[in-house]
Order: C-alpha cells, then structure tokens, then sequence
C-alpha cells in the first residue's frame, strides 16, 4: 500500500495516528539536525520532520532527498510547536514524525522550478508539460475544467440532451476553416477528414430522431493561431429538433448564468440578463460582431451631418456612398498626447482604414486639424449632436461601411485598454443575431456562408435570396462575453429546395453539393424536423473564468502558437514505409 490518506484530508483529527502518505518533495530545508520536507500531491500539502534522534535510518535517507522525488512514508500526527503553525495550508496546525521512508523514484533538477509562480519562458513550459502540470496555476485550470464540463454535463442531461459521441474520421465538410485530412489506407490517394466541428452528424442525429443532442466535442481546424484558437480545441456542441430562436436563446442563457452563478459568484453583472442586439446594430454602434460592453464608448454616424463638407476625405467617402463614423472618448484631451493619437492611427490602418481624424473640445471650441475644413453649422452640429463637454476627443473613420466601423471598433478597443475601461471582475453578455448569410471570405477568395451553409435564411429574406443573395440575412446567433465570441449556432434549413439553393448561391454546383453533401440532400427526403443548434467554445469559456490570457493555459496538452507540439514534437517526418503504405509521396519537405 502506498497510501491511506490523501493530503487535504491530514488535520488535527488525525492527532497521534500513524498514517501512510505519498507524493512529491515539494521542498526540503534543514534545521540543525532536523529535516523538514514539504510533501505535496494534488490536493495539499504537508510538512514530515525527519528527527535522527528518533528514527536515525529514516534521516539518513533523508539526507538524500531533492525536490520532486515520489516518496512514500509512515508517520504520526503531531501539532506543530506553538508560532510554527501555517494558517494558510489546511493541514497547516500539524506536522508528521516519520518513521520510515520510501524512495519511489527520484528526479532530475527540475529546468523550472515547480514551488514557485515564477514567470518561466512558454517554449519550455510547453515541452516539460506534465512537469507545468503539477504547478498550482495549470493544475487549478485543469480542475476549474473538469467542474465546468462537468456541471456542464448535468444540466444537459436534466434538460433531456442526449450525450451522443459522434465519429473523428469524416468527409470534409464547408465550415470555413481548412480542415486536417488522413490518408487511408486501404484506399488509395483517399482520404478522411477531421471535423471541424460535428455540425453535419448531429443535424443528422435530428433526422434520426433524437430531438436533443449534445457533445463535449474535439473539433479540428488548420487555421492561423492566435491566443483564442487552437488546431484542435473543444467545443460544448447542441442541437434541437422543434424549436426556434428563443428555445435556443434561452436555454443557453440559463446555462451561462448557472455557470457564472456556480463558478464566478462574485463577478459584476453588468446586465442582469444578456443584451440582444442584431449584428447591423453591433456594428454600427461598436464596429465589432462581438462588442465588449462592460464600457459603453458607443460610435455615433455623422455621415449626414457632413453631406456637404469640404474636406475632400470625408466628401469622396460620401460620394461613393461610404459612412463617417464618430468615436466620442470623454475627458481625455489632456490625456492623449500625439503619440498615443500616432497609435491609434496605426490602429485604424492595420484594420484597413486610410486615416483616422479626429478633434478636441477645449475651451468651448473645436480643435482640430481639419476644422479648418468644417463650416460654423457642421462645428456647432458635431457639439450638439455628439454632446461634446470640456476635453471630449473625437475619431472619425470615413470608409465603405464595414472598414469604417470595423477599424474605428479596433480604436475602441484600444482606447479602452488605454484608460483601462474593462474591469476584470465585469462580465457582460450579450446575443448578436441576424448575422448576414454571406462573406467574402479573403483566404478562399469567394463568397462563403457567414456561419456555415446549413443556416437558416430569415424567413422575410427568401426572395432576396433570388433577387441580391449577398444581402440576405440569416438566423444565426453568437454568444459574446466581453468581446470574446463564446459560441455561435443558428436555425438550419430543413428543407432541401432551400438547402441547394444555398448551395448554388455559393457556387457549389449540384454536381459538385451531391459529392459532397449528397448524404445530407439525401437524408432531407425522409422527414426532417424543424431543428437549430449552437456550439459553445468551452476552452475560451474556460480561459475567461480561469482569468487566463490564452486558451493554451487551461488545455492539458495545447499546441505551442506554431501548431506544434513540443512535448511530443508533432509534427515529424514519417518513414518512407509508412508513406509507402499509405500510397503517399513527399514532394516538398521545407
Ligand atoms: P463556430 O465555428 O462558430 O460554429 O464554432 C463555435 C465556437 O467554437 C469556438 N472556436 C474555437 N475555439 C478554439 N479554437 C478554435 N480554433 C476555434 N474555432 C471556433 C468559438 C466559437 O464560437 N458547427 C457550428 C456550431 C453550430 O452552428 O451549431 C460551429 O462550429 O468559441
Ligand atoms: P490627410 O488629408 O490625408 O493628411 O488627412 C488628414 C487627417 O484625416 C489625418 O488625421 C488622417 O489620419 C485623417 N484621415 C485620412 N483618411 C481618413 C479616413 N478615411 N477616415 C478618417 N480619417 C482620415
């Protein structure tokens, strides 16, 4: 046996109880003849003194102890002597005399050390992982992650959901990222597909009946890293039969609130419910489809207001029926000197935008670089209309509708990080619906499905669907906490007509949607409920309550920002048998 007690459960009540114990040196000190070692397993800690006048070989031994060696002991309860209790351990009024000691396995010098929260550089935390793990900071988050899902699990279940795995090896299917392929075997130059997400398999667990799906579900995307993203990640994934938007809405509601109420009881509502706002609404107010709202820093359009104006900037925008959007950030005048205007600039032009103007309100007048280009009328308008008061600034962004906000949305956010406007302990939550149905997606250079092609049109928005497709709008919705996107799902299409009018909106041919989406087309003759879904991001989730800046830090085992693994050290060259089996050869191994 190596233990009969785990360490948070050593306390007084144990007193004078000879007790078996393993873990790791956590630490050793040495008083005189006195050894003293913190032990440490995943639930505590707590302190063995090795005394040479009562067990001389189990001191011996110990002399030979270093930080991270897997113990075990026999000892007995004692309290500490009086002034050398430590209040912040549970078992911190007690201390073990140990009679003997085993040695399970001994370490090397640890290149980190494991009792301490020093900063230690990601590369190497990354590559010695399971030696990150045992640290309070990762070990908590994994614990914090298992709760979650756990909680998680139970409330789907008491709302009748169904945890239904779904399989990894797959056709590809159109969600927008590019997907991680497997070759097979047994058929040569095929292949499988990781899913980017369950999306096609749980709609089709709704054609097979079972009205309430969900799944703590890995999902696979080969995009660009970023803080909030990762090659694999996991996603809490739902899907109903017979129900609308507010089902959908409200049940995810209730969960998120449950959650905060369970696991962040002490943070700052900042509305008692989640906001509901259409994504034409978050992006002319915000410049965002995921706007933080714990500050308010709303964006006025000022685009009438300078029809006429003289200043060639803005009067161009107007005559190629572009917007001037107006970012009022009050007080900060004094505050924000060229520099901090320089960074915000750069701001706006990494987001696409030409300039960014702006205006001061000091002394009761407009300063500015371009009011020499504004009329008396147009300088009186922007104080009334925008309610300037003493040492108000002004940006403008003036560009096509979505560069205009989506930049001046990017100033937000920086200037809110400048005068610290979002606070920690705030969480504000908000739904953006009526998404549209189509973007230009960039990487694939085409039109692509905003959300992914089995979303629902609005059902007002059929005809536009014939007549301008790319204005159509949809009814998918986000979930957003504090600008970070938390999940998206929306209403399906269940109707097949629908389904490859879509499809041939995208430009997918129906030669080319039976290849690949036959099985779905296919599955829409036989009785298809009415049926939504969402999927939540339960890493981002998980990062958020954990306080965490990046989803890597609450992942067992997260690839490092260039999708490797450096524990592991994945990815690596296969040998050529293995290639030769799977019918593969490398061209191009740089
Ligand atoms: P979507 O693609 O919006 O929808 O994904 C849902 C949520 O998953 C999270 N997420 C990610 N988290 C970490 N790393 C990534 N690379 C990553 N990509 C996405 C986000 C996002 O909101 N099948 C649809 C859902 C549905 O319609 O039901 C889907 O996957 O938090
Ligand atoms: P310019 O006339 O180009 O020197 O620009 C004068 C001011 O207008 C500068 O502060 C620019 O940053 C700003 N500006 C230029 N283009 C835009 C634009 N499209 N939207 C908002 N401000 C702009």
């Amino acid at each position: 046996m190596y233990r009969n007690y785990i360490l948070n459960q050593v306390d007084e009540s144990l007193l004078g109880k000879e007790i078996l114990l393993s873990g790791w040196v956590n630490r050793r000190r040495d008083h005189g003849s006195l050894i003293f070692i913190d032990l440490r397993d995943r639930y505590g800690f707590v302190q063995l003194v090795f005394d040479p006048n009562d067990f001389p070989v189990a001191h011996k031994l110990a002399e030979t102890l270093r930080s991270e060696f897997v113990i075990s002991i026999t000892g007995t309860v004692r309290m500490r002597p009086d002034g050398n209790e430590n209040l912040n351990l549970k078992s911190g009024k007690v201390e073990l005399i140990v009679s003997e000691l085993r040695i399970l396995s001994k370490s090397k010098t640890t290149p980190f050390e494991i009792d301490s929260d020093k900063e230690v550089g990601e590369e190497i935390r990354l590559k010695y992982r399971y030696l990150d793990l045992r640290r309070e900071r990762l070990k908590n988050n994994i614990i914090l992650r298992h709760n979650v899902i756990k909680y998680i699990r139970d409330f789907m279940s008491s709302n009748n959901f169904l945890e239904i795995e779904t399989p990894i090896l797959i056709k590809g299917t159109p969600e927008g990222s590019r997907e991680y392929m497997v070759p097979s075997r047994l058929y040569p130059g095929q292949f499988y597909v990781l899913p980017q997400s369950p999306q096609q398999l749980k709609q089709l667990l709704m054609v097979g009946g079972f009205d309430r799906y969900f799944q703590i579900a890995r999902c696979f995307r080969d995009e660009d890293q970023r803080g909030d993203r990762q090659p694999e990640f996991t996603q809490l994934d739902m899907e109903f039969s017979f129900v609308n938007e507010s089902d959908v809405l409200d049940l995810n509601e209730k969960l998120f609130f449950e959650l905060l109420k369970e696991f962040k009881p002490d943070v700052n509502l900042v509305f008692p419910q989640a906001v509901r706002m259409t994504y034409s609404e978050a992006m002319n107010n915000y410049g965002s489809d995921k706007p933080d709202l714990r500050y308010d820093l709303k964006f006025a359009d000022v685009t009438s207001l300078f029809s006429k104006s003289e200043f060639k900037v803005f009067s161009e925008v107007i005559a190629m029926d572009g917007f001037i959007k107006a970012l009022k950030v009050p007080g900060v005048a004094g505050e924000f000197s060229r520099k901090v205007i320089d960074e915000l600039t750069e701001v706006a032009k990494i987001y696409k935008a030409k300039g960014l103007a702006y205006l001061s309100f000091v002394n009761g007048e407009i300063v500015s670089p371009i009011a020499k280009f504004m009329s008396e009328a147009e300088l009186n308008s922007l104080k009334v209309d925008l309610d300037l008061t003493e040492n108000d600034m002004v940006f403008f962004a003036a560009d096509k509708f979505d560069v205009a906000c989506t930049a001046l949305g990017q100033v937000r956010i920086a200037v809110a990080k400048k005068l610290n406007l979002a606070n920690e302990n705030d969480y504000a939550v908000c739904w953006v619906t009526d998404f549209p149905m189509f973007e230009y997606s960039e990487d694939f250079g085409e039109m692509q499905a905003a959300h992914h092609p089995f979303t629902s049109p609005r059902l007002d928005q059929l005809e536009i669907l014939d007549t301008e497709p790319y204005k159509a709008i949809s009814r998918a919705y986000d979930l957003v906490l504090n600008g970070n996107e938390i999940g998206g799902g929306s209403i399906r299409i269940h109707d097949q007509e629908l389904q490859s009018k879509v499809f041939s909106i995208l430009g997918i041919s129906k030669e080319d949607a039976q290849i690949r989406f036959g099985h779905m087309l296919e599955a829409f003759e036989y009785g298809v409920p009415p049926h939504a879904g969402i999927a939540w991001g339960l890493d981002r989730l998980i990062m958020i309550f954990a306080g965490e800046p990046n989803i890597r830090e609450v992942m067992a085992f997260p690839k490092d920002s260039k999708a490797k693994d450096l524990m592991l050290g994945a990815p690596t060259p296969m040998p050529k048998q293995n290639l030769d089996d799977l019918h593969i050869s490398v061209l191009d191994s740089e």
